[in-house]
């Protein structure tokens, strides 16, 4: 059943040139969204602009304040309102503390939690007045611990609190909610190998990793007047990853 859900609204995604945040923008302009897609990259940015109606790209670095500013700027002078925030845009250093530098724990807390309280920082005017929603893209790594994990888990759990926080803050006006992805089959699992990916999947109750249509999809409701008494909640969309008991 085709939807408008979006019809007449404004939406901004982080890191949306590729993977989930690009499925996400594809949804949302499907569903009648104007949609700036904001990313670091470029080539791919220029890219979802040219191949998907309704997509504009902005380049902006979403751990930047300054360019959280311009983007605002921009949208507002375009079509003076925005309705709907996704902060995606991740950067994950993995490694035990003693690994890690600590320009690494800072750019995986910068471009992963960071960029989510910039976000709003620069646009709740708008958002509250449209009566928006931000939506968060999380990671079931916010719930389990896994080796290697410890800035992205940190940052990942960080965000989860972060979303709650600006659910009560920015209450009634803007709605704020998470979701937790499970392995989702993206530009980000390139140098997996299939053997890796099969593995992957067994460790859900679907039994397969996902895809990133199926986190817009979760992104889309979340961010939709459908969702309009959810609020402060983290959806995993994991294929049950976090249901099932992993053995050591
Ligand atoms: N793929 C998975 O299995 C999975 C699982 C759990 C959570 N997630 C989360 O989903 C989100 C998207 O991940 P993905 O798998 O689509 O990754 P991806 O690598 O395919 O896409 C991430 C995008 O973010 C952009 N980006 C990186 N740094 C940026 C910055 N400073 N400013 C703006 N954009 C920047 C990249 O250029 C890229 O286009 C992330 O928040 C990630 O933590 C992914």
């Amino acid at each position: 059943m085709p939807m408008n859900r979006f019809e007449g609204k404004v939406a901004v995604i982080t890191g949306g040139a590729k993977g989930i945040g690009a499925a996400c923008a594809a949804r949302l302009a499907a569903e009648g969204a104007a949609v700036y897609v904001t990313d670091v990259d470029e080539e791919a940015g220029e890219r979802i602009a040219r191949e998907t109606s309704g997509v504009r790209f902005h380049r902006a670095d979403a751990s930047s304040g300054a360019d959280w500013t311009a983007l605002h700027d921009k949208v507002i002078s375009a079509h003076g309102r925005l309705d709907v925030l996704v902060s995606n845009a991740f950067a994950s250093v993995n490694g035990a503390p003693h690994e890690l530098s600590e320009p690494d724990w800072d750019r995986t807390h910068d471009v992963t939690l960071k960029a989510a309280y910039l976000g709003v920082k620069a646009c709740i005017g708008p958002l509250r007045e449209a009566r928006g929603a931000v939506v968060a893209v999380s990671s079931v790594h916010a719930h389990r611990s896994l080796k290697g994990y410890t800035a992205y888990a940190a940052a990942k759990g960080g965000l989860n609190a972060l979303v709650r926080q600006l659910a009560v803050e920015y209450a009634p006006h803007v709605r704020c909610n998470s979701v937790s992805p499970g392995p989702i089959r993206t530009t980000h699992w390139a140098d997996t190998s299939e053997e890796d990916i099969v593995r992957a999947g067994d460790a859900t109750l679907v039994g397969r990793v996902g895809r990133a249509d199926e986190v817009a999809t979760a992104v889309a409701y979340l961010a939709s007047d459908e969702a309009g008494y959810i609020t402060g909640v983290d959806l995993p969309v994991d294929g049950g990853w976090l249901t099932l008991k992993h053995a050591l």
